[in-house]
């Protein structure tokens, strides 16, 4: 019978699944495996499930055994692992697109009222029972209708984020490599433009792009100064897009107005600056994390594994 490694704890009914038809190896908890652990444990078996916090670099997957012939990550993010060394070992590599696309940017959405809206700095002045009267400047904050949205990176994500900004009658721009369908420009109402076009007119710049070299650090300090000192940046796509420290001295020197992420270069860790600022609302890496969702994503990557060790393509195959 083939084998399946799953490295963390998953949603119990991707686990069910996999038994029915392979022998599963099931890690059933959130700290996981050292990488000689994962090669040791993966030997022999023809699947691994993977998580975002596993490390599949080239190194690794170019010691993986020849057995393996499918990483399954329940995520649609994938820049922990090596896709090329994958394709050159054969092994499939799959994700979980689709089923998170509205939770994410319902998340996205909701970082970015609380930045706005000063959700969390409210939050904090009324449980250090600082509030004593009501006050025509109280926490005042910024609207967040009608003003300008910049979507960088307009794939499921960045559309599902357009419609939430359409839905609150925002003007809405983005920057891609590539258009949108003519009829969602239309019904949207989203203007295509370049990314420093996007970065000087937007109020609020909400990043949705994979991390790739291309990616890495793409807003730094040089994108900050370009931006609004009104403005706010949200970040729910993976940390290393943006340079944390930058970001952290732009924020404290008043360059950009606040800034809504769930994500961060070095996570567990966040710039301590950031950690001091009032006008940040911070989140540990949730924004796909309502509980169908997260089952959703763990039974996919589990259909995903299944389906390449069937010999079957999965249907979420990035490469192969
Ligand atoms: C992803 O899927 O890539 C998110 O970062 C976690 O859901």
């Amino acid at each position: 019978m083939p084998g399946v490694l799953v490295t963390k704890r998953v949603y119990p009914e991707a686990v069910e699944l996999l038994r029915r038809s392979v022998e599963v190896d099931y890690v059933d908890n959130y700290e996981g495996l050292t990488t000689e652990e994962l090669l040791e444990r993966s030997r022999g078996r023809q699947g691994i499930v993977s998580q975002l916090t596993d490390r599949l670099d080239g190194e690794v997957i170019g010691r993986l055994d020849s057995s393996v012939c499918v990483i399954s990550n329940v995520a649609v993010g994938f820049d922990n692992i090596d896709l090329a060394a994958a394709t050159r070992r054969k092994i499939v590599v799959t994700n979980t697109p689709d089923v998170l696309t509205d939770t994410t940017a319902d998340f996205a959405f909701a970082l970015l009222m609380a930045a706005a809206r000063r959700v969390v700095e409210g939050h904090h002045f009324v449980h250090s029972g600082q509030w004593r009267k009501w006050r025509i400047d109280l926490l005042v904050g910024q609207d967040i209708h009608h003003k300008t949205m910049g979507i960088v990176g307009m794939g499921r994500i960045g559309q599902a984020l357009a419609r939430r900004a359409a839905g609150f009658s925002m003007r809405i721009l983005y920057a891609d490599d590539f258009a949108a369908p003519a009829a969602m420009e239309k019904e949207l109402g989203l203007t295509r433009v370049g990314f420093e076009e996007l970065l000087r007119e937007s109020d609020f710049v909400s990043l949705h792009v994979p991390l790739t070299a291309g990616t890495r650090h793409l807003i730094g300090t040089a994108q900050l100064e370009t931006m609004k000192g009104t403005a706010i940046l949200v970040n729910t796509s993976r940390g290393p897009v943006v340079d944390e420290a930058a970001l952290a001295d732009a924020l404290e020197k008043g360059l950009i107005a606040g800034a809504g992420l769930d994500v961060f270069e070095e996570e567990p860790k966040v710039h301590p600056k950031l950690l001091e600022l009032g006008n940040v609302a911070l989140a540990p890496h949730i924004a796909s994390a309502s509980v169908d969702t997260r089952r959703r994503m763990s039974v996919m990557a589990a259909e995903n594994a299944l389906a390449a060790i069937e010999g079957r393509r999965p249907a979420n195959a990035l490469n192969g």
